[in-house]
Formats: C-alpha cells, structure tokens, sequence
C-alpha cells in the first residue's frame, strides 16, 4: 500500500512538474541571437507577404494553399489604414478589407502571421497606406515627433491590436501571430531630420510595446532601434546585414523578388538563381527569417496605387498577379525550402565555421555539439564554374551559387541549377468585338460652375482630397477684336505650369493638348497654340492625380494640380498673366456624379452606338456587356488600342489603365549571375507598360457582365478584347 501511494504521488508530482514545464513554454513566442522561438523551439522561418486587398477574398484560400505547398510557415502582409478608416471613425473591414477573415484563413492552413500594422507601410500604396483627410487635421505633420499625428497612430495600432486580441489570433492566446511591425523603413527618414525623428522613434517602440500583445515586434531599415524591438533588413540581398543588439536573431522582412512596374517603365523581374543565392547566403551567415516580398504581388485595384505606379503589382512574385504559380521560380524556391528545412536543426543550435576554398569560394559548416553537419558551399564569382575540395570530396560549383548539403557530403540543392521547366503562362484570346456603346463627357466651363472659385490657383489634393482623380480647373480671357493675331493668324500661345501628374488643355471645348509627368518628375509644363476667338473665351484644365505618393521625406507635402504660373503670350499688351484672376473648380467628372459604373447611373444618361460612336476622341465614356470566358482560368481584358483612364466590371474598378504610356528603359538581356538590381533583367521596352488588367473570377457573372471603361486621352474600344491567362 504505501509503496503504491509514494509511487503515486511521485507521478503526480512528476505529471504536475510536467504541466509546469510545459506551460511555460506552450503559447509564447520569444527570440533570442539565432532565432524566433515558439513554444520553446528555435525555428528557421521562412515567409511571404500576400497584401489581402490585392487579391479577392475568393483567392485568398487558394493563394495560402499555394504558399504552404511553397514551403512557407509563415505569411506576411501589411494592414492597410486608408482602406480601413476612408473618412474618420467610419472603418472598413469587410471584402477585400476583411482582415480578420484573412488572418483566420491563413490559421486554418496551420500557418503564422507577421503583421506589419505600420500604419505607415509604403508599399507603391495611395498615400503609403495613411488616410488623405489626416492630413488635413490642423497642425499635422506626418512620421515625425507630432501630437496630433502620434495621436490618430496609437489610435489606430490599438485598435488593430484590440481586435486581433478580442478574436483571439495572437499565437499565446492561440492564433498565428507570432510577430508584428511597428511603422516602416523609417530609418532612412530619422537619419535626414534628426531629433524629432530620433524621439517619434523611441516614442513609437513604447507605444507599440506598451500594447502587450505578447509577440515580439520589428522594426526594418532602423539601425537605433530601442533594446525591446527587433532591427531588420530588406532589400536584394542582407547577408552582411546584423542586428544592432547581438542578442537579436538575424532578419530579413523584405526579400525583394523582382520590382514593382511603374506606368512608363518596363516591367522588372528577377532571375530564380539569384533570388535563391541571395537567400542560401543569409541562412549561411546565420540568418533565421527571411520573407519574400512579394510571395503573390496581385493587383492595385480601384485607385489604390501609389503615385505612377501600375495596376499590375505581380512583383515577378513566386505566385504571379493572377493565382497562378510562376514557374520555375515558385519550384526552385520550394526546392531550396526543403534543402533549407533539412538542415534546421543544425542551423539553429550552432554558429557556422568559415573556411576559405579558393579566391571567391567559401564553406560554412554548421556542427552542433549535438551532432550532425550541415555545409553550405559557395562560389562567389559570377563567370566561372569551380572545382573545389571539400572534406576530401571534390564538387563543381557553378559561377554565382551555393550548393547545400545538409550532412557535409550530399548536395540536394544548389541554387543556380533550376528542375523545372518555365511554366509558359500566357495570355490566350478569348473573345472581343463588343458592341459598344459611348457618352461623351462634357467639357465644363465657368459659366456652369461657380460654387468653388476663387482669385487664384489652389492645390489639387486640397480640393478633391483624393474622392477623385480629376480636378477641372476653369477661367475666361476675354479677347478684345482689335487683337493683332485675329488678323495675322499667329494664335497665342498658352502656358500652362502643374505640380502634376497629367494635365488635359480645352479651349473653347476643343482639345489643345494632353501633357503629363513621371515618376521621377511629376510636374509638368503645358505650352501650346491655342485657337482664340473674339469675345469671352473659355479655358477649361483637366488635372488629374495618378495616385498619391507613398514614400519619401514629408510625401504628404507634395502638391498636384495647376500651381502657376498660367500665361497668354502673342496679344496685343505682350504676355498676360491668368494666375489671379478668377479661377472656378470643379472636383471629378460629370460621369462619375452620375456613377455611370452603376446600372442606375448608366440609365441616366444617353448612349450613342454604331456610327455616332466616339473613337479616338478624349474624355469618351464606354459600356458593353460581354459572357464570362468559359473554365476558371483567370481572366484579363487587353487595353492596348486605349490610352488613359479607368475601368469598372460590375461596378467594381479594375484599375486605371494607362497603355497609351510606352515603356522607355534598358530591356538587355537577363544573365541571373552578378549582383542584381531592379534595371537589371526588364522586359517590354516599348511596348505599353501594362497591356493587361487583371478581371478577378468572383467578380463575374456567366453572362451579361457590365463593363465601363472611361478614356482620357482617346482610344479604340472596338479593339478591347478579352484573354484568359493559361498555364
Ligand atoms: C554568426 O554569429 C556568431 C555569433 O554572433 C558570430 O560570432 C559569427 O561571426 C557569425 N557568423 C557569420 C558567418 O556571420
Ligand atoms: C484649399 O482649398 C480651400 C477651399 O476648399 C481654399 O480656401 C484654400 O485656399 C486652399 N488652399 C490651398 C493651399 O490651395
């Protein structure tokens, strides 16, 4: 008997210490200098951003599906504020917005959450991802040591720390979170103003960390971040990268696999080789999380773009803008995650030994005292394959790669030598020839519209605060008969200067002329002939915004639309200046007043066909219906014979189109060896930037689909086809 009752008691003792024991390690997640430890394991993390509004809630589950048969543990996406709160207090979480929903699908496929809540996140996003109106609330300066803007942030990143905690999705409550960010790449910003930025900064850390969420948060490209914040890296390569404070794991939250595309410029790409070198690099020099970005790029539907960036943000991600896997990067990658997991264990228990094996080849072994014997095997050189010895065996290592070898002698990887074959995804024509419909948009003058005006010349954004793309900005010159040029013919000239981004010129309802700016340069100068008339003269300027800047120091200080000074040159008196005098505004296009991308609205208004329908003429809206392209492949329609404008299927916008901007830039060829940057492998040079808008799947009907396109410059609609993107 008494032995039996100390043998129980022994094993309720031992069962007791075991619960405590394990307690103490179920739920948590903590780090220490090698890596992420969750529920008491180091991890070697691999991840990749899915941005939830550039894709469609329909996509969502099979886009984490592809990520988690890619190898990922991990998904990674920012929040993004101006989709969430569009006017202050009123907040969105539903559709693409729906971050809760996308967060609990990602549970369900048994992977983790780094949340970027910033707010700030960059991202070629509208306004980097911050509401227009904030800027608007007095004394506000954006990213900086500002009452107001630290107030409207904390009060945003505790409301998305509030809903993750009340769903129960941060990973010691039992959810996938496992790490967060607090604002983004802001390093680069503190170093060029100093103080205030130094004190936003630490300011920042508090606040995020005074949240208690029970996850560790990061902070990329912020080199003095506080002892309670993990430093990161992002870019084409960080295996040189460390962590300010040593007891931090080595981190990369931003792999860069390709490059946005920016209307006007070729679309970039990066080669799998390199992608895969540059990462085999970091994990060999005790890296322990690396993301891609992006793992699936999507789509800057509606108006959501940053400041001439494109529709398409495919990024020449491992899943490609429309779901479907690009191969053989999302192959060859996979590949290298198996090669990598094989060789975890060693990788997070040991620190690699470096031995040289020639003038630009290395070996980092990776020994544990626990045994067993990882080698990564490099060669730097980026022309010639090299013979090496290792451990008494010979390997060929091709120029510009590393081989992997998870017990220090079979290679099961290496990262110049690609399995699989290309994927030849291309876009396949499925139907076209609509029979459109068309309304012309009316040119407004100031006789029409005098509820706006004023003495002067305002800035853009401050009128439309961005409900529109388009800011219609009007005057009258009165020309008196005894003018010089009524009789000679030589018309004045009219200039025009706009702090941007593009700019349309009516005089009298007639076009003078279209002019637009760039990425590097968005102003620009309109200088022209005009046709004058005796008597009042109507000057009618359309200026549009092409998304709003996301990044640089103070952004939410550039200004748009028709600054000055406007001049008329060639009159009898010289040059006179139009500036200050009475100027009328009108925000966006009667067409939209009307939300002609609803049935509603489309009824409203009269539509010509057949012979009276426009054709290359500007501010032209069109409809048609078309049938859904038969199967599930993923749809696109080919705007090629269009210029500018945007797009709605059903009443939901695509997307601006702007194929009417020929890509300029280098397209050489691609050779994946050498250090990488985003010029180096483009394709598409001039050809339109962006020929295909992506049409998602759930967004059509089998038939009977409505689509409205309008057009700003002047274009073919008879030409506008459908594709389907097949594998
Ligand atoms: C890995 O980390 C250890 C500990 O911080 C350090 O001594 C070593 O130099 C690092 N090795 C490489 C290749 O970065
Ligand atoms: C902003 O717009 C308002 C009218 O909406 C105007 O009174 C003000 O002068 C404008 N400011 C600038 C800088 O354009």
């Amino acid at each position: 008997m008494g032995k039996v009752l100390r043998i129980n008691i022994l094993l309720v003792f031992i069962l007791f210490f075991f619960t405590l024991v394990c307690s103490s390690v179920r739920g948590t997640v903590s780090y220490d200098d090698k890596a992420f430890v969750i529920d008491g394991k180091r991890r070697i993390l691999i991840s990749g951003s899915i941005h939830y509004p550039r894709s469609t809630p329909e996509m969502w589950p099979d886009l984490i599906k592809k990520a988690k048969h890619g190898g990922l543990d991990v998904i990674q996406t920012y929040v993004f504020w101006n989709g969430h709160e569009p006017s202050p207090g009123k907040y969105n979480f539903v559709g693409r917005y729906d971050l809760v929903k996308f967060i609990k699908l990602v549970k369900q496929a048994g992977l983790y959450v780094h949340l970027r809540i910033g707010p700030y996140v960059c991202a070629e996003w509208n306004f980097g991802g911050i509401p227009v109106w904030l800027k608007y609330v007095p004394g506000m300066e954006f990213r900086t040591d500002n009452k107001p803007f630290k107030a409207a942030m904390k009060t945003f990143v505790a409301k998305i720390v509030d809903m993750m905690k009340s769903e129960i999705l941060f990973e010691p409550q039992g959810g996938p979170i496992i790490m967060l960010q607090i604002e983004n790449e802001y390093g680069p910003v503190e170093y060029e103003i100093g103080a205030p930025g130094k004190a936003y900064t630490a300011w920042t850390a508090n606040m995020a960390v005074g949240l208690n969420t029970g996850v560790p948060w990061i902070m990329c490209k912020q080199e003095d971040v506080p002892a309670n914040i993990i430093d990161t890296c992002n870019g084409f390569y960080c295996e040189n990268f460390k962590p300010k404070n040593p007891k931090n794991p080595k981190m990369w939250t931003e792999v860069w696999t390709g490059w946005y595309t920016k209307f006007g410029g070729p679309v970039p790409s990066r080669p799998a080789e390199d992608l895969a070198f540059s990462i085999a690099r970091f994990i060999q020099n005790n890296g322990s999380f690396f993301n891609y970005y992006m793992y699936h790029g999507g789509t800057n539907f509606d108006r959501t773009s940053g400041l001439f960036v494109a529709t398409s943000y495919d990024y020449d991600a491992p899943i490609d803008e429309y779901g479907l896997l690009n191969q053989p990067k999302w192959q060859h990658l996979t590949d290298l995650h198996k090669a990598i997991k094989q060789c975890e264990p060693a990788l997070v228990s040991s620190y690699p030994t470096v031995t040289s094996l020639g003038k630009n080849q290395e070996a980092h072994v990776f020994s544990p005292n626990s045994g067993g014997c990882v080698a990564f095997l490099s060669n730097y050189d980026h022309k010639y394959s090299v013979r090496v010895n290792f451990q008494n065996l010979p390997y060929n290592l091709p120029p510009w790669s590393v081989s992997i070898l998870p017990d220090c002698k079979t290679v099961v990887y290496n990262t110049a030598i690609i399995g699989t074959k290309a994927s030849g995804a291309k876009m396949e024509p499925s139907s076209g020839g609509f029979s459109w419909q068309s309304f012309n948009e009316e040119i407004p003058s100031t006789a029409e519209s005098d509820k706006l005006a004023a003495n002067e010349l305002w800035e853009q954004i401050n009128v439309t605060r961005d409900s529109s793309d388009y800011l219609w900005y009007m005057t009258e010159v009165n020309i008196v008969p005894n003018e010089g040029f009524l009789k000679t013919g030589k018309s004045p000239v009219l200039t025009v200067k706009s702090a941007g981004h593009a700019l349309s010129v009516f005089v009298n309802g007639q076009l003078s002329g279209i002019v637009h700016g760039r990425l590097k340069n968005p102003k620009v100068t309109y200088s022209g002939n005009v046709k004058l008339q005796a008597g009042i003269n109507k000057i009618s300027l359309l200026s549009y915004a092409v998304g709003l800047p996301n990044i640089g120091v103070h952004f939410e200080k550039w200004n748009a639309g028709v600054l000055g000074p406007v001049t008329l040159r060639g009159l009898n008196s010289g040059t006179i200046e139009l500036t200050k005098q009475r100027w009328s505004y009108l925000i966006g296009l009667k067409g939209q007043a009307k939300s002609l991308q609803t049935d509603k609205g489309r009824s409203s208004v009269k539509w010509v066909k057949g012979s009276l329908l426009a054709q290359k003429q500007p501010l032209i809206w069109y409809k048609t219906t078309f049938n859904a392209p038969r199967g599930n492949d993923p749809v696109a329609i080919d705007m090629s014979s269009m210029g500018k404008g945007e797009i709605w299927v059903n009443g939901q916008s695509i997307g601006r189109h702007w194929s009417g901007y020929i890509a300029k830039g280098s397209c050489n060829p691609c050779n994946y060896a050498g250090t990488y940057n985003e010029n180096k492998c483009q394709t598409d040079c001039g050809q339109p930037s962006q020929r295909w808008y992506h049409i998602p799947r759930s967004w059509l009907k089998a038939s009977g689909n409505q689509l409205v396109v309008f057009e700003e410059w002047g274009g073919d609609p008879t030409k506008i086809s459908l594709v389907t993107r097949t594998a």
